[in-house]
């Protein structure tokens, strides 16, 4: 199999220049100006189009139990919505909860994966819990080749860990050489802030946002950096929403602490207001931490520029209508989570190159090569180079459309950026030098996606 792509603009995080790639099976083999190809080669004409790398998001939920019910996407739905939608990698959170063996969960996620997806993935392995076994059972899941924790400061009694069992996560990470990746919310002051608004008759999805203020989630931040600074480990904040907790991580990252930043797609788009809509239309964005006022989207857009925020995710994670109408009668039993996959590369482009946001070269580094440099990747994924993996976008900036529930290929009843233009978006994606997307729709091979193995570097 191979596949020549003509005079396209190859981007890359560091790089413009107009030619050929030439790919070989799996790899990209050849970059250079009027190139060759043997006859039976696939040709794509890249002509008046970006040629990106494969676009990566670093924080998906597709198999996930939560709040009392399931995520709704499957591997196939989430990446061919992933695909089409320019992502040819993802990083899923493996989540079992407190209550679960950490090993079976870690197979029981493997499990919903393998054969399914159609682009390549991996995971950050939750650490829900530190019991006697948990050394031994992580310790074999990195060798696995998954070199990524993560840990909830937050959903106290489910997911969240307290502060012995985070800095013994920490100290593990440390010694095996992998990033701990890590929601910072304070867990208690959520629950007392949240029974405390529910007593005082507050059960609305617009009440979400004040239960887990901006003060809570700086705080959470504040302390994960603080473990960080005093284990030595490396950390990774996942979907920082606001000013305040921006502002404990750069402090600590200008002491010197390792610590990196990801924001994701919906704090840059969307705020308080739409959790305030009335019915059932505030209770589908409901996430957490929560939609912020809108003063955080203009700082956090500067940030991410000028590369204080590393990474752009989406924490996708498909609740459709009569579950978000599960907490009808009180905001705290509302399943978190906004869908994303599929719109991340396309909104960052339209929302933040074309609005004079973000420069071509951020763009690419932000969904892309960041990820790929912080989570073992680099340069088989997140580039365009010789001996790279052939994930490729071809992007069609002249291309126009409208974001709607309609098209969309995640498995849910609605959209959460319904209605929002689109200028410019991928028309021929390939997976490891196999065309999947053509012409913007799915073409290739469901079960096409590998399990990523990832080495440890952080020692
Ligand atoms: O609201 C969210 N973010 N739902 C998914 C779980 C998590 O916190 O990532
Ligand atoms: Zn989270
Ligand atoms: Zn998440």
């Amino acid at each position: 199999m191979s596949l020549l792509i003509r005079n396209g603009e190859i981007v890359t995080s560091d790089s413009r220049y107009r030619a050929d790639i030439f790919v070989d099976d799996e790899t990209i083999t050849r970059i250079g100006r009027d190139l060759d190809a043997p006859p039976h080669a696939d040709v794509v004409d890249a002509s008046g189009k970006f040629v990106f790398p494969g676009f990566i998001d670093p924080h998906v939920h597709v198999y996930l139990p939560f709040m009392g019910t399931f995520a709704k996407d499957t591997h196939e739905t989430a990446s061919i919505a992933a695909l089409v939608g320019g992502t040819t990698t993802y990083i899923e959170m493996c989540c079992p909860n407190r209550n679960d063996d950490a090993l079976e969960g870690y197979q029981l996620w493997k499990s919903k994966a393998e054969g399914n997806s159609a682009c390549d993935y991996t995971f950050h392995m939750a650490v829900s819990k530190f019991v006697g076994e948990t050394e031994g059972q992580l310790t074999e899941i990195v060798r696995d080749g998954i070199s990524s924790f993560k840990i909830f400061l937050a959903y106290k009694n489910f997911f969240g860990v307290d502060d012995a069992e985070m800095f013994q996560t920490l100290v593990l990470a440390k010694k095996l050489g992998v990033i701990t990746t890590a929601h910072c919310e304070n867990a208690e002051l959520v629950a007392r802030l949240q029974s405390s608004l529910v007593e005082r008759g507050h059960t609305g999805p617009e009440w979400h946002e004040p239960s887990r203020p901006e003060s809570v989630e700086a705080e959470g931040t504040g302390r994960f950096a603080t473990f960080l600074e005093n284990t030595g480990a490396t950390g990774y904040v996942v979907h920082l929403s606001c000013q305040p907790a921006l502002e404990r991580a750069l402090a600590a990252k200008s002491r010197g602490v390792p610590i990196f930043v990801e924001t994701v797609l919906p704090h840059f788009l969307l705020d308080k207001t739409y959790a305030e809509r009335s019915g059932v239309e505030g209770l589908k964005y409901v996430m957490s931490p929560p939609l912020r006022d809108s003063r955080n989207h203009d700082i956090l857009w500067s940030a991410l520029q000028q590369g204080f925020i590393d990474t752009v995710g989406t924490d996708h994670c498909p609740f459709d209508t009569s579950q978000k109408t599960m907490g009808r009668d009180a905001f705290t039993q509302i399943p978190n989570g906004i869908p994303g996959i599929e719109d991340r590369v396309n909104l960052l482009y339209t929302c933040g190159v074309r609005r004079g946001r973000l420069t071509l070269h951020r763009f690419v580094e932000a969904a892309s090569t960041r990820a790929a440099k912080l989570f073992g990747l680099f340069p088989r994924k997140g580039t365009i180079a010789v001996g790279s993996d052939a994930d490729i976008v071809i992007f069609d900036p002249e291309l126009r459309s409208t974001i709607s529930v309609a098209t969309q290929h995640v498995n849910n009843d609605y959209n959460g950026f319904e209605g929002m233009a689109i200028e410019g978006r991928p028309s021929v994606v390939t997976v490891r030098g196999k065309v999947q997307v053509r012409d913007g729709k799915f073409v290739g091979e469901r079960g096409r996606g590998k399990l990523l193995r990832r080495e440890p570097v952080y020692f």
